[in-house]
């Protein structure tokens, strides 16, 4: 009792500024319970973060032509092509390379469609340095998206990609990374879609309009002094990882996809991987989509009937193709959303030389951004919570403490489509 008396009174001393509500403020003060009412009459200056610049943040919703090309996503068509995929048999890494109607060599060449639909999207996007990845085990998905795509046009280019040999080690994830990390190409994000199938988890329960995104918090891949740096300024949940997650939810969390989108502060479940993880390992910013409640009898396992009447295996028939649909919407209205914007601003820096009241923030400015904003949260949130249209200028100073909040700057194209938000270093 002592003690907690000595810590309220030693809050209160910092909390309130003039004698006059320190008075107040002691007079209403409960002995008997220790409870500190909270001082309604102080609500102005005990505003927190103590200022808050700019205009709260709003999600942007699809615009009409992502409303379009999300309304093409077919429950129909997506259960055509899985039940495709199903008779091929098996798709193992190890089963045959020749036969033509059954094996992985087979599901290849009926996916060579893919290719064509790639071709055409690339020829569609106005810069050709940039990239976006779509990644699938959930290769349905993948392939309804090429299809409702592949007429528009973009600014960077789409990749919808089918890998093999996940289960054995992410070979064609990693072969795929590793292609672009020689090539240098710009991938600005990469989606997985894996374990989309279900909406009933192994409670029963029928969870239809949740969608996990896995989001990695900090980089694996960069030196032992960045990492250092990052934890010492509170950036271990700002990593291109993490903004990719924030930027899915922002883009894909609403009526149009009618999903709500769970970000998961992991690359991944316990005990399990996936084709993200190459492009995390390469420096990307990649995510992985997985329904919100597994069922295991319907993963990795072979296909088997108990005694007891349990089915095991990875059947079409514990698909919902509506419930897929609406994640390939999700993952359509991700991708599409980071593909139309302009490329992210580079070398983002914040100003740490001397001790300052202010934040002042700078960034190199790149080709097709009409401007910038600077996004803010206070660092105990999840989400944004105000952004700042800062026009298009390469610095800016925002009269409020760095010490309190986090800061992500963003590019925004003449299309209202924003890049992802970057996470200033001091500089
Ligand atoms: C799950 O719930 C959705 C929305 O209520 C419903 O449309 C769907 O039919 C349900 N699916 C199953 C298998 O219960
Ligand atoms: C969906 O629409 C309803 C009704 O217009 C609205 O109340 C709700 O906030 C919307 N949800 C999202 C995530 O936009
Ligand atoms: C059916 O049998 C399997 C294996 O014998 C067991 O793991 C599972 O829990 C059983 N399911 C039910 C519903 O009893
Ligand atoms: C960013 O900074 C690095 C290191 O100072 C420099 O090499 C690079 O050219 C800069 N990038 C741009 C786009 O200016
Ligand atoms: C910080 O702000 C206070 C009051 O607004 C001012 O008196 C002080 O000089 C500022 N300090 C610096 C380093 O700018
Ligand atoms: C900020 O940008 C302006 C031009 O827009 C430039 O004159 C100024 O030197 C820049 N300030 C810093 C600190 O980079």
């Amino acid at each position: 009792m002592a003690s907690s008396i000595v810590a309220a009174v030693l809050l209160l001393s910092s909390f309130v500024a003039s004698t006059e509500s320190i008075q107040k403020y002691q007079w209403s003060y409960d002995t008997t319970t220790a409870a500190i009412p909270f001082p309604t009459d102080l609500c102005a200056i005990n505003a927190w973060p103590t200022e808050q610049p700019g205009a709260p943040y709003t999600a942007k919703l699809p615009d009409a032509e992502l409303t379009a090309i999300l309304g093409e996503v077919d429950p129909v068509r997506i259960q055509a092509i899985i039940e495709k995929l199903a008779s091929f048999g098996t798709r193992h890494t190890l089963s045959t390379q020749t036969d033509p109607v059954r094996g992985i060599g087979a599901a290849r060449d009926w996916l060579t469609l893919l290719e064509q639909y790639k071709g055409f999207a690339e020829e569609r996007s106005s810069d050709p340095e940039r990239y976006v990845v779509v990644s699938a085990s959930g290769v349905a998905i993948s392939m309804e998206l090429a299809h409702a795509m592949a007429k528009h046009r973009t600014a960077a280019t789409m990749i919808f990609a089918a890998v093999a040999g996940e289960e054995q080690g992410l070979y064609g994830s990693a072969y795929l990374a590793r292609i672009f990390s020689i090539r240098l190409d710009n991938v600005e994000g990469m989606w997985k879609n894996d374990i989309v199938g279900s909406l009933i988890g192994d409670d029963g329960k029928n969870r239809s309009s949740i969608i996990r995104v896995f989001a990695q918090g900090l980089p694996t891949t960069k030196t032992a002094t960045r990492a250092s740096q990052r934890l010492s300024i509170g950036g271990e949940n700002d990593s291109p990882a993490r903004q990719l997650g924030r930027f899915t939810r922002d883009v894909a969390n609403n009526n149009v996809t009618g999903m709500s989108v769970e970000l998961v502060y992991r690359a991944d479940r316990y005990l399990r991987g996936g084709d993200h993880m190459p492009f995390l390992a390469a420096g990307y910013a990649a995510a992985r989509f997985t329904e919100p409640r597994e069922d295991f009898a319907h993963q990795r396992r072979d296909v088997q009937m108990m005694d007891n009447g349990t089915q095991y295996g990875d059947l079409s028939e514990f698909c919902d193709f509506y419930y897929i649909s609406r994640v390939g919407k999700v993952t359509g209205a991700a991708a599409w959303s980071l593909a139309m914007a302009p490329d992210v601003p580079k070398n983002v820096t914040v100003d740490t030389a001397g001790l300052t009241n202010d934040s002042s923030l700078k960034w190199v400015k790149v080709a097709g951004a009409a401007g910038y904003e600077i996004v803010w949260r206070p660092t105990s949130e999840r989400f944004w919570t105000h952004v700042i249209g800062v026009g298009e200028v390469s610095n800016a100073t925002v009269r409020v403490s760095k010490d309190n909040m986090e800061f992500g700057v963003r590019s925004v194209g003449a299309n209202g489509y924003r890049s992802l938000a970057v996470f200033p270093f001091p500089g």
